[in-house]
Protein backbone atom coordinates (compact mmCIF):
# COMPACT_ATOMS: atom_id res chain seq x y z
CA UNK A 1 0.00 0.00 0.00
CA UNK A 2 1.25 3.73 -0.95
CA UNK A 3 -0.22 6.33 0.81
CA UNK A 4 -1.27 9.11 -1.50
CA UNK A 5 -2.57 12.89 -0.87
CA UNK A 6 -5.93 11.60 -1.15
CA UNK A 7 -5.40 9.45 2.07
CA UNK A 8 -6.89 11.10 5.41
CA UNK A 9 -4.39 11.28 8.16
CA UNK A 10 -5.16 11.74 11.57
CA UNK A 11 -3.73 13.54 14.24
CA UNK A 12 -4.00 12.25 18.22
CA UNK A 13 -3.01 15.13 20.45
CA UNK A 14 -3.44 19.03 19.42
CA UNK A 15 -0.63 19.80 21.66
CA UNK A 16 2.56 21.35 20.36
CA UNK A 17 3.48 18.65 18.43
CA UNK A 18 0.13 17.24 17.16
CA UNK A 19 -1.01 20.49 15.97
CA UNK A 20 2.23 21.29 13.71
CA UNK A 21 2.28 17.60 12.41
CA UNK A 22 -1.78 18.56 11.63
CA UNK A 23 -0.26 21.61 9.93
CA UNK A 24 2.59 19.86 7.77
CA UNK A 25 0.06 17.27 6.73
CA UNK A 26 -2.75 19.67 5.40
CA UNK A 27 -0.41 21.51 3.75
CA UNK A 28 0.86 19.10 1.28
CA UNK A 29 -3.14 18.61 0.79
CA UNK A 30 -4.30 15.39 3.06
CA UNK A 31 -7.63 15.93 4.69
CA UNK A 32 -6.96 15.96 8.84
CA UNK A 33 -8.73 14.92 11.40
CA UNK A 34 -7.60 16.39 14.80
CA UNK A 35 -8.62 15.11 18.07
CA UNK A 36 -7.69 15.65 21.20
CA UNK A 37 -9.16 14.00 24.57
CA UNK A 38 -9.30 17.60 26.23
CA UNK A 39 -12.59 19.07 25.56
CA UNK A 40 -11.24 22.22 23.03
CA UNK A 41 -8.39 21.16 22.28
CA UNK A 42 -8.54 19.89 19.09
CA UNK A 43 -9.90 23.65 18.03
CA UNK A 44 -7.23 25.47 20.12
CA UNK A 45 -4.99 23.20 18.25
CA UNK A 46 -6.05 24.34 15.13
CA UNK A 47 -6.64 28.51 15.97
CA UNK A 48 -2.88 28.16 16.97
CA UNK A 49 -2.19 26.67 13.50
CA UNK A 50 -4.44 29.71 11.76
CA UNK A 51 -2.89 32.28 13.86
CA UNK A 52 0.48 31.08 12.58
CA UNK A 53 -0.12 31.29 9.36
CA UNK A 54 -1.90 34.48 9.53
CA UNK A 55 1.68 36.00 10.71
CA UNK A 56 3.02 34.47 7.37
CA UNK A 57 0.50 35.50 4.94
CA UNK A 58 1.15 38.96 6.86
CA UNK A 59 4.95 38.73 5.64
CA UNK A 60 4.17 37.95 2.17
CA UNK A 61 5.26 34.17 2.42
CA UNK A 62 2.21 32.24 1.75
CA UNK A 63 -1.50 33.78 0.15
CA UNK A 64 -4.47 34.06 2.18
CA UNK A 65 -6.61 31.78 0.03
CA UNK A 66 -3.96 29.18 0.65
CA UNK A 67 -3.69 29.47 4.09
CA UNK A 68 -7.84 28.92 4.35
CA UNK A 69 -7.62 26.14 2.23
CA UNK A 70 -4.78 24.67 4.41
CA UNK A 71 -6.46 25.53 7.87
CA UNK A 72 -10.32 24.16 6.23
CA UNK A 73 -8.21 20.90 5.63
CA UNK A 74 -7.78 20.61 9.13
CA UNK A 75 -11.22 19.38 10.94
CA UNK A 76 -11.21 18.92 15.05
CA UNK A 77 -12.85 15.97 15.68
CA UNK A 78 -14.68 14.64 19.03
CA UNK A 79 -13.94 11.59 19.17
CA UNK A 80 -11.78 8.30 18.52
CA UNK A 81 -14.46 7.20 16.66
CA UNK A 82 -14.47 9.96 14.36
CA UNK A 83 -10.64 8.99 12.99
CA UNK A 84 -12.32 5.54 11.42
CA UNK A 85 -11.85 6.45 7.84
CA UNK A 86 -8.17 7.38 8.66
CA UNK A 87 -4.81 5.42 6.50
CA UNK A 88 -2.46 7.00 8.75
CA UNK A 89 -2.86 7.99 12.36
CA UNK A 90 -0.30 10.04 14.24
CA UNK A 91 -0.07 9.85 17.53
CA UNK A 92 1.01 13.09 19.69
CA UNK A 93 -0.19 12.62 22.81
CA UNK A 94 0.83 12.46 26.33
CA UNK A 95 4.93 10.62 26.54
CA UNK A 96 3.75 7.55 28.81
CA UNK A 97 3.76 3.93 27.21
CA UNK A 98 0.28 2.27 28.86
CA UNK A 99 -1.86 5.50 27.35
CA UNK A 100 -0.43 4.79 24.16
CA UNK A 101 -0.52 1.44 24.36
CA UNK A 102 -4.08 1.84 25.36
CA UNK A 103 -4.66 4.22 22.20
CA UNK A 104 -3.24 1.82 19.56
CA UNK A 105 -5.17 -0.74 20.97
CA UNK A 106 -9.06 1.24 20.18
CA UNK A 107 -7.56 2.54 17.43
CA UNK A 108 -7.26 -1.10 16.43
CA UNK A 109 -10.13 -1.98 16.80
CA UNK A 110 -11.44 1.03 14.69
CA UNK A 111 -9.86 1.52 11.86
CA UNK A 112 -9.09 -0.83 8.93
CA UNK A 113 -6.61 -3.51 8.89
CA UNK A 114 -4.75 -1.26 6.78
CA UNK A 115 -4.21 1.55 8.36
CA UNK A 116 -0.77 2.53 9.62
CA UNK A 117 -0.41 3.72 13.40
CA UNK A 118 2.30 5.78 13.71
CA UNK A 119 3.38 7.04 17.47
CA UNK A 120 5.88 10.78 17.42
CA UNK A 121 7.56 9.40 20.78
CA UNK A 122 10.80 10.78 21.34
CA UNK A 123 11.53 8.16 23.94
CA UNK A 124 9.52 4.93 24.21
CA UNK A 125 10.41 2.36 22.59
CA UNK A 126 7.97 1.32 19.45
CA UNK A 127 8.54 -1.89 19.83
CA UNK A 128 7.35 -1.95 23.91
CA UNK A 129 4.07 -0.02 22.71
CA UNK A 130 3.59 -2.52 19.43
CA UNK A 131 3.87 -5.64 21.90
CA UNK A 132 -0.07 -4.61 23.15
CA UNK A 133 -1.21 -4.83 19.71
CA UNK A 134 -3.05 -6.97 17.46
CA UNK A 135 -1.13 -6.14 14.54
CA UNK A 136 2.55 -4.84 15.42
CA UNK A 137 3.34 -4.75 12.04
CA UNK A 138 1.54 -1.75 11.22
CA UNK A 139 3.04 0.19 14.37
CA UNK A 140 6.06 2.58 13.56
CA UNK A 141 7.71 5.93 14.49
CA UNK A 142 7.27 9.23 12.86
CA UNK A 143 9.22 11.04 14.93
CA UNK A 144 9.18 14.76 14.58
CA UNK A 145 11.21 17.75 15.87
CA UNK A 146 9.91 20.84 17.36
CA UNK A 147 8.68 23.06 15.65
CA UNK A 148 7.28 20.20 13.42
CA UNK A 149 6.40 22.52 10.05
CA UNK A 150 10.14 23.91 10.10
CA UNK A 151 12.38 20.99 11.28
CA UNK A 152 13.37 19.09 8.25
CA UNK A 153 13.77 16.11 10.25
CA UNK A 154 11.38 12.98 10.36
CA UNK A 155 13.38 9.75 12.13
CA UNK A 156 11.33 6.67 11.00
CA UNK A 157 11.84 3.82 13.54
CA UNK A 158 10.82 0.33 13.43
CA UNK A 159 10.05 -1.90 16.07
CA UNK A 160 10.99 -5.53 16.21
CA UNK A 161 7.35 -6.34 14.59
CA UNK A 162 7.15 -2.69 12.40
CA UNK A 163 6.82 -4.30 8.52
CA UNK A 164 9.58 -2.81 6.45
CA UNK A 165 6.55 -2.18 4.12
CA UNK A 166 4.66 0.25 6.73
CA UNK A 167 8.20 1.74 7.66
CA UNK A 168 9.00 2.50 3.62
CA UNK A 169 5.45 3.40 3.17
CA UNK A 170 5.70 6.50 5.87
CA UNK A 171 9.27 6.85 5.51
CA UNK A 172 7.90 7.99 1.26
CA UNK A 173 5.72 9.81 2.68
CA UNK A 174 7.88 12.02 5.05
CA UNK A 175 10.03 12.83 1.85
CA UNK A 176 6.79 14.12 0.04
CA UNK A 177 5.73 16.13 2.70
CA UNK A 178 9.22 17.86 1.99
CA UNK A 179 10.90 16.46 4.75
CA UNK A 180 14.51 14.83 5.67
CA UNK A 181 13.55 11.08 6.54
CA UNK A 182 15.97 8.20 8.43
CA UNK A 183 15.32 5.15 9.31
CA UNK A 184 16.37 3.85 12.54
CA UNK A 185 15.97 0.75 14.13
CA UNK A 186 14.03 1.40 17.57
CA UNK A 187 16.55 1.88 20.63
CA UNK A 188 16.99 3.96 23.10
CA UNK A 189 17.30 8.11 21.92
CA UNK A 190 17.30 6.83 18.31
CA UNK A 191 19.76 8.88 16.55
CA UNK A 192 19.18 12.60 17.53
CA UNK A 193 18.62 11.95 20.51
CA UNK A 194 21.41 9.32 21.05
CA UNK A 195 24.25 11.13 18.85
CA UNK A 196 23.29 14.05 20.29
CA UNK A 197 24.31 13.46 24.28
CA UNK A 198 28.40 14.56 23.55
CA UNK A 199 27.74 17.98 22.39
CA UNK A 200 26.11 18.42 25.65
CA UNK A 201 28.00 15.79 28.11
CA UNK A 202 31.30 17.40 26.91
CA UNK A 203 30.83 20.86 27.24
CA UNK A 204 29.57 19.61 31.04
CA UNK A 205 32.66 17.64 31.67
CA UNK A 206 35.05 20.77 30.45
CA UNK A 207 33.07 22.89 32.58
CA UNK A 208 32.78 20.60 35.46
CA UNK A 209 36.90 20.48 35.24
CA UNK A 210 37.42 24.30 35.17
CA UNK A 211 38.89 24.09 31.40
CA UNK A 212 36.85 26.94 30.49
CA UNK A 213 33.53 29.00 31.83
CA UNK A 214 29.78 28.35 29.95
CA UNK A 215 30.40 31.72 28.01
CA UNK A 216 33.89 30.82 26.32
CA UNK A 217 32.50 27.27 25.72
CA UNK A 218 29.75 28.55 24.03
CA UNK A 219 31.96 30.83 21.86
CA UNK A 220 33.84 28.06 21.27
CA UNK A 221 31.18 26.34 19.72
CA UNK A 222 29.58 29.21 17.55
CA UNK A 223 32.96 30.98 16.60
CA UNK A 224 34.87 28.01 15.74
CA UNK A 225 32.73 25.02 15.59
CA UNK A 226 29.76 26.99 13.75
CA UNK A 227 27.03 25.40 15.78
CA UNK A 228 24.28 28.10 16.20
CA UNK A 229 24.14 27.56 19.65
CA UNK A 230 26.38 26.35 22.45
CA UNK A 231 25.62 23.64 24.50
CA UNK A 232 24.95 25.63 27.41
CA UNK A 233 22.57 28.24 26.16
CA UNK A 234 20.90 25.33 24.05
CA UNK A 235 20.50 23.81 27.19
CA UNK A 236 19.18 26.71 28.58
CA UNK A 237 16.71 26.83 25.84
CA UNK A 238 15.49 23.26 25.70
CA UNK A 239 15.18 23.44 29.80
CA UNK A 240 17.31 21.51 32.19
CA UNK A 241 14.77 19.11 33.10
CA UNK A 242 13.75 17.84 29.98
CA UNK A 243 17.25 17.86 29.34
CA UNK A 244 18.42 15.97 31.88
CA UNK A 245 15.64 13.69 32.00
CA UNK A 246 16.09 12.87 28.16
CA UNK A 247 20.00 11.61 29.09
CA UNK A 248 19.01 9.97 32.43
CA UNK A 249 16.70 7.58 30.55
CA UNK A 250 18.68 7.24 27.84
CA UNK A 251 21.63 6.24 30.12
CA UNK A 252 19.12 3.62 32.15
CA UNK A 253 18.01 2.58 29.21
CA UNK A 254 21.82 1.40 27.93
CA UNK A 255 21.68 0.10 31.23
CA UNK A 256 24.48 2.50 32.94
CA UNK A 257 26.77 2.88 29.85
CA UNK A 258 29.30 6.08 30.86
CA UNK A 259 28.85 7.07 27.22
CA UNK A 260 25.79 8.65 28.73
CA UNK A 261 26.80 9.13 32.31
CA UNK A 262 24.53 12.40 33.34
CA UNK A 263 26.20 15.47 34.79
CA UNK A 264 25.86 16.59 38.29
CA UNK A 265 26.22 20.05 37.18
CA UNK A 266 23.25 19.55 35.45
CA UNK A 267 21.31 17.85 38.32
CA UNK A 268 22.16 20.57 40.45
CA UNK A 269 20.42 23.42 38.39
CA UNK A 270 17.65 20.85 38.21
CA UNK A 271 17.47 20.42 41.93
CA UNK A 272 17.43 23.79 41.96
CA UNK A 273 14.29 24.74 40.03
CA UNK A 274 17.01 26.77 37.67
CA UNK A 275 15.19 24.91 34.50
CA UNK A 276 16.67 27.74 31.83
CA UNK A 277 15.20 30.50 29.93
CA UNK A 278 11.65 29.27 30.96
CA UNK A 279 12.44 29.84 34.93
CA UNK A 280 14.58 32.68 34.19
CA UNK A 281 17.74 31.26 35.11
CA UNK A 282 19.55 28.50 34.78
CA UNK A 283 24.00 28.50 33.51
CA UNK A 284 22.73 31.94 32.76
CA UNK A 285 20.65 34.73 34.03
CA UNK A 286 17.47 35.62 32.25
CA UNK A 287 15.98 38.01 34.36
CA UNK A 288 15.52 41.65 33.56
CA UNK A 289 18.55 43.84 33.64
CA UNK A 290 21.04 40.93 34.35
CA UNK A 291 24.12 41.03 32.33
CA UNK A 292 25.00 38.94 30.21
CA UNK A 293 28.73 37.12 30.67
CA UNK A 294 30.98 37.37 27.63
CA UNK A 295 33.76 34.51 26.41
CA UNK A 296 36.83 35.07 28.08
CA UNK A 297 39.21 36.46 25.18
CA UNK A 298 42.40 37.59 25.40
CA UNK A 299 43.79 41.51 24.83
CA UNK A 300 45.75 41.89 21.64
CA UNK A 301 49.26 40.88 21.38
CA UNK A 302 52.14 41.31 18.77
CA UNK A 303 51.56 38.57 15.51
CA UNK A 304 55.52 37.16 14.63
CA UNK A 305 56.73 38.53 11.34
CA UNK A 306 57.21 34.88 10.10
CA UNK A 307 56.50 30.97 11.17
CA UNK A 308 57.50 27.50 10.02
CA UNK A 309 55.38 24.92 8.81
CA UNK A 310 56.33 21.25 9.89
CA UNK A 311 54.75 18.76 7.76
CA UNK A 312 51.68 18.76 6.97
CA UNK A 313 48.76 20.59 9.22
CA UNK A 314 45.87 18.52 8.58
CA UNK A 315 42.58 19.47 8.87
CA UNK A 316 44.18 22.59 9.66
CA UNK A 317 46.05 23.18 6.51
CA UNK A 318 43.80 26.00 5.54
CA UNK A 319 45.51 27.88 8.28
CA UNK A 320 48.80 28.25 6.18
CA UNK A 321 46.74 30.27 3.33
CA UNK A 322 45.30 32.45 5.97
CA UNK A 323 48.90 33.27 7.60
CA UNK A 324 50.39 34.25 4.48
CA UNK A 325 46.99 36.71 3.41
CA UNK A 326 47.93 38.27 6.73
CA UNK A 327 51.20 39.23 5.33
CA UNK A 328 53.34 36.73 7.78
CA UNK A 329 55.91 35.49 5.74
CA UNK A 330 55.83 31.41 5.88
CA UNK A 331 58.83 29.31 5.32
CA UNK A 332 58.13 25.62 4.89
CA UNK A 333 60.32 22.43 6.22
CA UNK A 334 59.36 18.97 5.09
CA UNK A 335 59.40 16.85 7.77
CA UNK A 336 57.76 13.53 7.20
CA UNK A 337 58.14 12.28 10.81
CA UNK A 338 56.05 14.65 12.46
CA UNK A 339 52.60 15.23 12.61
CA UNK A 340 51.97 18.88 11.51
CA UNK A 341 52.75 22.02 13.39
CA UNK A 342 53.48 25.77 13.27
CA UNK A 343 56.98 26.54 14.67
CA UNK A 344 57.22 30.42 15.63
CA UNK A 345 61.78 30.37 16.93
CA UNK A 346 60.81 27.34 19.59
CA UNK A 347 57.71 27.57 20.19
CA UNK A 348 55.43 24.82 19.05
CA UNK A 349 51.83 25.12 17.89
CA UNK A 350 49.97 21.99 16.92
CA UNK A 351 46.33 20.96 16.78
CA UNK A 352 45.26 19.08 19.68
CA UNK A 353 45.36 15.17 19.79
CA UNK A 354 43.36 14.05 22.74
CA UNK A 355 46.85 14.73 24.63
CA UNK A 356 46.94 17.34 27.49
CA UNK A 357 49.22 19.92 26.46
CA UNK A 358 51.36 19.41 29.22
CA UNK A 359 51.65 15.50 28.58
CA UNK A 360 52.34 15.87 25.30
CA UNK A 361 55.39 18.58 26.12
CA UNK A 362 56.78 16.35 28.27
CA UNK A 363 56.32 13.23 25.78
CA UNK A 364 57.81 15.26 22.93
CA UNK A 365 60.81 16.63 25.78
CA UNK A 366 59.27 20.45 25.00
CA UNK A 367 58.82 23.21 27.08
CA UNK A 368 57.26 25.68 24.61
CA UNK A 369 54.32 23.79 23.85
CA UNK A 370 50.55 25.48 22.75
CA UNK A 371 48.14 23.92 21.21
CA UNK A 372 44.65 24.98 19.16
CA UNK A 373 41.87 23.51 19.15
CA UNK A 374 39.26 21.86 16.01
CA UNK A 375 37.58 24.53 14.12
CA UNK A 376 34.65 23.33 11.24
CA UNK A 377 36.77 25.51 8.87
CA UNK A 378 39.96 27.54 9.38
CA UNK A 379 40.08 29.56 6.85
CA UNK A 380 36.63 31.31 8.64
CA UNK A 381 36.68 30.54 11.74
CA UNK A 382 36.41 34.06 14.26
CA UNK A 383 37.47 32.36 17.15
CA UNK A 384 40.52 29.69 18.19
CA UNK A 385 40.90 28.55 21.29
CA UNK A 386 44.12 28.08 22.60
CA UNK A 387 45.73 25.83 25.76
CA UNK A 388 49.11 25.73 26.98
CA UNK A 389 51.38 23.13 28.59
CA UNK A 390 52.31 24.14 31.94
CA UNK A 391 56.16 23.68 31.12
CA UNK A 392 55.47 26.56 28.68
CA UNK A 393 55.43 30.28 29.76
CA UNK A 394 52.76 32.79 29.02
CA UNK A 395 55.12 34.68 26.83
CA UNK A 396 55.25 31.76 24.52
CA UNK A 397 51.09 31.56 24.76
CA UNK A 398 50.93 35.67 23.78
CA UNK A 399 53.16 34.93 20.85
CA UNK A 400 50.95 32.07 19.93
CA UNK A 401 47.31 34.00 20.47
CA UNK A 402 49.67 37.18 18.56
CA UNK A 403 49.92 34.60 15.68
CA UNK A 404 45.75 33.75 15.44
CA UNK A 405 44.95 37.49 16.11
CA UNK A 406 46.49 38.90 13.70
CA UNK A 407 45.08 36.20 11.05
CA UNK A 408 41.93 38.05 12.82
CA UNK A 409 40.59 35.51 14.97
CA UNK A 410 39.43 36.27 18.66
CA UNK A 411 41.43 34.28 20.71
CA UNK A 412 40.10 32.17 23.92
CA UNK A 413 42.77 30.75 26.35
CA UNK A 414 41.31 27.66 28.08
CA UNK A 415 42.97 25.53 30.77
CA UNK A 416 45.06 22.43 29.91
CA UNK A 417 41.95 19.84 29.71
CA UNK A 418 42.41 16.31 27.46
CA UNK A 419 41.19 17.29 23.77
CA UNK A 420 40.22 20.86 24.46
CA UNK A 421 36.01 21.54 23.70
CA UNK A 422 35.36 21.65 20.29
CA UNK A 423 37.89 18.62 19.20
CA UNK A 424 36.76 15.89 21.86
CA UNK A 425 33.40 17.34 21.20
CA UNK A 426 32.92 16.17 17.90
CA UNK A 427 35.37 13.11 18.04
CA UNK A 428 32.86 11.69 20.57
CA UNK A 429 29.83 12.51 18.55
CA UNK A 430 31.27 11.12 15.56
CA UNK A 431 32.32 8.64 17.82
CA UNK A 432 28.42 7.89 19.05
CA UNK A 433 27.34 8.24 15.28
CA UNK A 434 29.98 5.45 14.60
CA UNK A 435 28.76 3.14 17.24
CA UNK A 436 24.85 3.75 16.02
CA UNK A 437 25.64 2.37 12.60
CA UNK A 438 27.76 -0.30 13.69
CA UNK A 439 24.96 -1.44 16.34
CA UNK A 440 22.80 -1.62 13.30
CA UNK A 441 20.54 1.50 14.49
CA UNK A 442 21.38 3.18 11.06
CA UNK A 443 23.97 3.76 7.94
CA UNK A 444 26.20 6.53 8.03
CA UNK A 445 24.32 8.97 5.45
CA UNK A 446 21.56 9.23 8.19
CA UNK A 447 23.05 10.30 10.71
CA UNK A 448 24.57 12.77 9.53
CA UNK A 449 21.44 13.47 7.77
CA UNK A 450 19.68 13.68 11.15
CA UNK A 451 22.10 15.79 13.41
CA UNK A 452 21.97 18.29 10.03
CA UNK A 453 17.92 18.19 9.77
CA UNK A 454 16.92 17.66 13.17
CA UNK A 455 19.56 19.72 15.48
CA UNK A 456 20.80 22.27 12.78
CA UNK A 457 24.67 20.85 13.19
CA UNK A 458 26.76 22.87 10.92
CA UNK A 459 28.14 19.28 9.30
CA UNK A 460 27.40 16.09 10.08
CA UNK A 461 29.74 14.31 12.56
CA UNK A 462 30.71 11.76 10.23
CA UNK A 463 31.58 13.93 7.80
CA UNK A 464 32.87 16.06 9.86
CA UNK A 465 35.26 13.41 11.16
CA UNK A 466 36.11 12.45 7.93
CA UNK A 467 37.39 15.99 7.37
CA UNK A 468 39.70 15.88 10.67
CA UNK A 469 40.66 12.07 9.26
CA UNK A 470 39.47 8.97 10.72
CA UNK A 471 43.17 8.36 12.70
CA UNK A 472 42.71 11.78 14.07
CA UNK A 473 39.87 11.50 15.94
CA UNK A 474 40.72 7.48 16.62
CA UNK A 475 44.13 8.94 18.59
CA UNK A 476 41.88 11.74 20.14
CA UNK A 477 39.88 8.98 21.69
CA UNK A 478 42.67 7.08 22.76
CA UNK A 479 44.20 9.49 24.75
CA UNK A 480 40.97 10.47 25.84
CA UNK A 481 40.82 6.63 27.29
CA UNK A 482 44.18 7.04 28.58
CA UNK A 483 43.89 10.80 30.51
CA UNK A 484 40.40 9.77 32.18
CA UNK A 485 40.70 5.76 32.54
CA UNK A 486 37.08 6.04 31.28
CA UNK A 487 35.47 2.94 29.13
CA UNK A 488 33.07 6.85 27.93
CA UNK A 489 35.57 7.38 25.55
CA UNK A 490 36.32 3.49 24.29
CA UNK A 491 37.00 4.29 20.17
CA UNK A 492 33.72 2.52 18.41
CA UNK A 493 34.62 -0.91 16.56
CA UNK A 494 33.58 0.87 13.34
CA UNK A 495 35.76 3.76 13.80
CA UNK A 496 38.43 1.80 14.50
CA UNK A 497 38.05 -1.12 11.42
CA UNK A 498 38.29 2.11 9.15
CA UNK A 499 41.09 3.78 11.07
CA UNK A 500 43.21 0.41 10.06
CA UNK A 501 41.17 0.01 6.31
CA UNK A 502 42.90 3.65 5.77
CA UNK A 503 39.22 4.25 5.08
CA UNK A 504 36.37 7.39 5.51
CA UNK A 505 32.57 6.91 7.10
CA UNK A 506 31.26 8.38 3.47
CA UNK A 507 34.34 6.71 1.26
CA UNK A 508 35.64 10.07 0.27
CA UNK A 509 32.37 11.22 -0.98
CA UNK A 510 31.74 14.87 0.81
CA UNK A 511 28.33 15.18 2.61
CA UNK A 512 27.99 18.47 3.46
N1 LIG B 1 7.65 18.82 22.47
C1 LIG B 1 8.66 18.34 21.75
O1 LIG B 1 9.68 19.03 21.54
C2 LIG B 1 8.57 16.96 21.17
C3 LIG B 1 9.39 16.64 20.08
C4 LIG B 1 9.29 15.38 19.49
C5 LIG B 1 8.39 14.46 20.01
N2 LIG B 1 7.62 14.79 21.10
C6 LIG B 1 6.66 13.78 21.57
O2 LIG B 1 5.39 14.13 21.07
C7 LIG B 1 4.36 13.73 22.00
C8 LIG B 1 3.53 14.95 22.36
O3 LIG B 1 4.35 15.96 22.89
P1 LIG B 1 3.88 17.48 22.96
O4 LIG B 1 5.08 18.27 23.36
O5 LIG B 1 3.11 17.86 21.77
O6 LIG B 1 2.90 17.43 24.23
P2 LIG B 1 1.74 18.46 24.62
O7 LIG B 1 1.57 18.31 26.09
O8 LIG B 1 2.00 19.80 24.06
O9 LIG B 1 0.43 17.88 23.89
C9 LIG B 1 -0.12 16.63 24.16
C10 LIG B 1 -1.60 16.69 23.87
O10 LIG B 1 -2.11 15.36 23.92
C11 LIG B 1 -3.37 15.36 24.56
N3 LIG B 1 -3.59 14.03 25.13
C12 LIG B 1 -3.00 13.47 26.21
N4 LIG B 1 -3.45 12.22 26.39
C13 LIG B 1 -4.33 11.98 25.38
C14 LIG B 1 -5.13 10.85 25.02
N5 LIG B 1 -5.11 9.75 25.74
N6 LIG B 1 -5.89 10.96 23.90
C15 LIG B 1 -5.92 12.09 23.19
N7 LIG B 1 -5.20 13.20 23.50
C16 LIG B 1 -4.41 13.14 24.57
C17 LIG B 1 -3.26 16.45 25.60
O11 LIG B 1 -4.53 16.94 25.97
C18 LIG B 1 -2.40 17.49 24.87
O12 LIG B 1 -3.19 18.43 24.19
C19 LIG B 1 5.08 13.07 23.15
O13 LIG B 1 5.12 11.69 22.92
C20 LIG B 1 6.49 13.67 23.06
O14 LIG B 1 7.46 12.83 23.63
C21 LIG B 1 7.67 16.02 21.66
Amino acid sequence: MTLTVNDTVAVIGAGTMGAGIAQVAAKFGHTVLLYDKMEGAAQAGLDRTAKGLEKLVARGKMSEDDKNALVDRIQPTESLADLAPARLVVEAIVENLAVKQSVFSELEKLCSEETILATNTSSISVTAIGAALKRPQNLVGMHFFNPAPIMKLVEVIKGLATSEEVAQDVYNLSVAWGKHAVMAKSTPGFIVNRVARPFYAEGLRVLQEGGADEATIDAIARESGQFRMGPFELMDLIGHDVNYAVTSSVFDAYYGDQRFLPSLIQKDLVEAGFHGRKTGRGFYDYSEGAEKPVASTLPQQNAPSSVTIEGDLGCAEALVARIEAAGISVHRAENHDIKGRICIGNLILALTDGRMATERAADEQRSDLVLFDLALNYSAASRIALTKADQTTEESLNQAAGLFQALGMSVSVIDDVPGMVLMRTVAMLANEGSDAVNQQVCDVAAVDIAMQSGVNYPKGPMAWADQIGLSHVHTVLSHLVSSYGEDRYRPSPLLRRKVFAQDSFHNGASHD
